[in-house]
């Protein structure tokens, strides 16, 4: 059977470029007992994909050029020789950036089983597959197990976060905002700060590109800030650090700002604040608290179904778009989660 996928060619200096990337066709081979054939529906693209596009690996193996990419996928099974799996089986998996895979059906368990691992997901409610890829994916899943599991969420206290309008940032926008908590964003355009106030409801929120952080910050938080989501830069960081409440915590879970520049902190030089103020900087993968996946399910579908939480999505038509969806990341061309629809 003959199928597509895309391959990396070339490693970017800077943000991703579409030549970096090439679509090829594949033979699949004939299934062997105990496989199974994955048709994707939809992949996810990602801010760490910048860095595996990199050679030098970080928590995450390089990708490998002119050959098959990761990343997180929903799929539904098309052909079984596994009695595990059934025809029709929705599964998740990282075998993102193909239109098809092989599954040897070993079991999946986030970012360190083999690419080609399977784990069943149910469409239970109003879930479509791809909400386990936004609803459901792994900046939610970072967004709710900092927030949630990582930190003291305390009514009426001040949160900041920032990248509100990417998915980590607006969905623990609004968890902190389900909580109680004085919710403070920052995005990198005024159509995006609009969305923050008006659509998410965050009680105050700038453009990080026209305003000096710290005094937007300082303006915003008259009573200082007792926790933070970093999600964008150090000088995001940095900017948070005078203000912060005594022993309080700055969740980081990422900085997409350096991803596509060699991935080196700087910018960062008021470290003395952490040791004056007490603070706790967290820093944590999302898998750290996949005993709450259940709990997160449960939350997540209750609060989207009850009006609550809106997740905002950018969806991609086809794979050959996959490249500049994953570009958008870095341009700041996206807004919400950014996906690529591979089939109906
Ligand atoms: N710890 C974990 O397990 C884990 C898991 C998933 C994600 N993460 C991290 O969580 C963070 C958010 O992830 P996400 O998926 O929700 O991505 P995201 O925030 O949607 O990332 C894309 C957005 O980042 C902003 N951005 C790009 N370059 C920037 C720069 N130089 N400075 C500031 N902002 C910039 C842009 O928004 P603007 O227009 O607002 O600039 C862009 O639209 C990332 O750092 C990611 O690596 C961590």
């Amino acid at each position: 059977m003959k199928s597509r996928r895309i391959e990396l060619v070339a490693r970017p200096d800077g943000i991703p470029e579409l030549e970096q990337f090439r679509l090829v066709d594949v033979d699949l081979p004939e299934l062997e007992d105990g496989q199974i054939l994955v048709k994707n529906l939809a992949m996810s693209v990602d801010p760490y994909m910048r860095r595996s596009m990199d050679a030098v690996a970080t928590d995450m193996e390089p990708w490998p050029i002119k050959a098959a990419l990761d990343g997180p996928a929903i799929g539904r099974v098309v052909e079984s020789k596994n009695p595990q799996y059934s025809v029709d089986d929705l599964v998740e998996s990282m075998s993102g950036w193909q239109e098809h895979f092989v599954s040897d059906g070993d079991e999946f368990i986030a970012y360190i089983s083999s690419n080609t691992a399977i784990v069943k997901r149910e469409l239970a409610g109003s879930l479509k597959p791809k909400d386990y890829l936004s609803l459901l994916g792994v900046a939610s899943q970072t967004a709710y197990f900092g927030l949630m599991c990582g930190a003291d969420m305390l009514a009426g206290e001040t949160v900041v976060i920032s990248s509100g309008a990417g998915t980590v940032g607006s969905i623990g926008c609004q968890i902190a905002k389900i909580n109680g908590m004085r919710v403070i964003s920052s995005a990198g355009s005024r159509e995006k700060v609009a969305w923050l106030l008006n659509d998410i409801g965050v009680d105050e929120a700038f453009n990080y590109k026209e305003r000096a952080i710290g005094d937007a910050l300082e303006q915003a938080c008259p009573n200082g800030i007792d926790l933070v989501l970093e999600n964008a830069s150090p000088e995001h960081f940095s900017a948070c650090l005078p203000l912060m409440n005594e022993m309080k915590t700055l969740l980081i879970a990422g900085m997409v700002g350096i991803y596509s520049s060699g991935g080196k902190v700087k910018n960062i030089d008021n470290f003395e604040y952490v040791l004056d103020s007490f603070l706790r900087i967290k820093s944590y993968p999302f898998m750290e608290f996949l005993d709450s996946y259940d709990k997160f399910v449960a939350d997540m579908t209750n609060w989207h179904d009850e009006g609550k939480l809106v997740v905002k999505e950018t969806m991609f038509d086809g794979l050959q778009a996959a490249p500049e969806a994953l570009r958008s990341l870095f341009d700041g061309n996206s807004f919400g989660k950014v996906l690529v629809k591979l089939a109906d």
